[in-house]
């Protein structure tokens, strides 16, 4: 069984005000106390980076943004990574709703995680095909072709050493109660794992976290923590209340202790 730390992470997404995101993040913290072995990793909106960082200081849950720029100046709307480095840990780069929405390309994409990585931000860089490009059996070329753009001109140490994850989220299982299948899942992820290894050697390839996420819920974890290749969840909706994703934490790690 693998060593990898199995990281659940919570995508708020647009979803939360202040206060709401210190009430779940404390109820998150409580939750989680006393389940070892999975890192727990919480991405509220921008605004609530700070009163979330005050709230699980000190806890074993940690913090990430969801999306950065590539770096400061005249950008309205926009946050540059030097802000959110010192703030969180993490930042998730290449959403497929920051794709599919706001026009995010390959090209930025890469853009951001070197930049990320730059200034000491580990991505969670998510990847997935639309349900067309599934329909049409084009998932590993498409997936493996993220990948690489994503990662093209990123030094393998420098991704390794900020502890840097992928989330495999095939857009047509975010948000609509219909997951992949774990072995299909785990196939994608374990095609990624083998692309790195050609690009980063097979003892990075094998040091780095791929995340299944797409309807993940506390009822249906197990099936993607079952899987070898699988090294933990990108949840969003489900990450919203403190049982449920309490729950898909404490499954996570019942079950990673029973295969390890
Ligand atoms: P979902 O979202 O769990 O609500 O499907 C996952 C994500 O977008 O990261």
């Amino acid at each position: 069984m693998s060593t990898r730390t199995p990281i659940i992470a919570g995508n708020w997404k647009c979803y939360k005000t202040v206060d709401e995101a210190i009430a779940l993040a404390e109820g998150v913290v409580r939750a989680v106390a006393e389940i070892p072995g999975v890192e727990v990793v919480l991405c509220p909106p921008f605004v609530a980076l700070t009163a979330v960082r005050q709230r699980i200081a000190g806890s074993r849950v940690r913090l990430g943004a969801q999306n950065a720029y590539l770096e400061e100046g005249a950008f309205t709307g926009e946050i540059a990574p030097r802000m959110l480095a010192g703030l969180c840990e993490y930042v998730i780069l290449g959403h497929s709703e920051r794709r599919r929405i706001f026009g995010e390309s390959d090209v930025t994409i890469n853009a951001r995680v070197r930049a990320a990585l730059g200034l000491g931000l580990s991505p969670i860089l998510c990847v997935g095909e639309s349900l067309e490009q599934n329909e049409r059996g084009d998932m590993e070329a498409v997936v493996s072709g993220q990948v690489r753009a994503a990662l093209e001109g990123v030094n393998g140490q420098q991704w390794l050493g900020m502890g840097g994850a992928i989330a495999y989220e095939p857009v047509w299982a975010i948000g609509t109660g219909r997951p992949c299948h774990g072995p299909a899942a785990n196939a994608i992820i374990g095609m990624i794992r083998g692309l790195l290894a050609g690009l980063y050697g097979p003892e990075a390839a094998g040091a780095v976290r791929i995340q299944y996420g797409g309807s993940v819920n506390a009822g249906n974890i197990a099936e993607f923590m079952e899987q070898p290749e699988v090294d933990g969840a990108l949840v969003g909706g489900a990450s919203l209340q403190v049982e449920e994703f309490g729950s898909i934490v404490r499954k996570a790690a019942e079950l990673r202790a029973a295969a390890g």
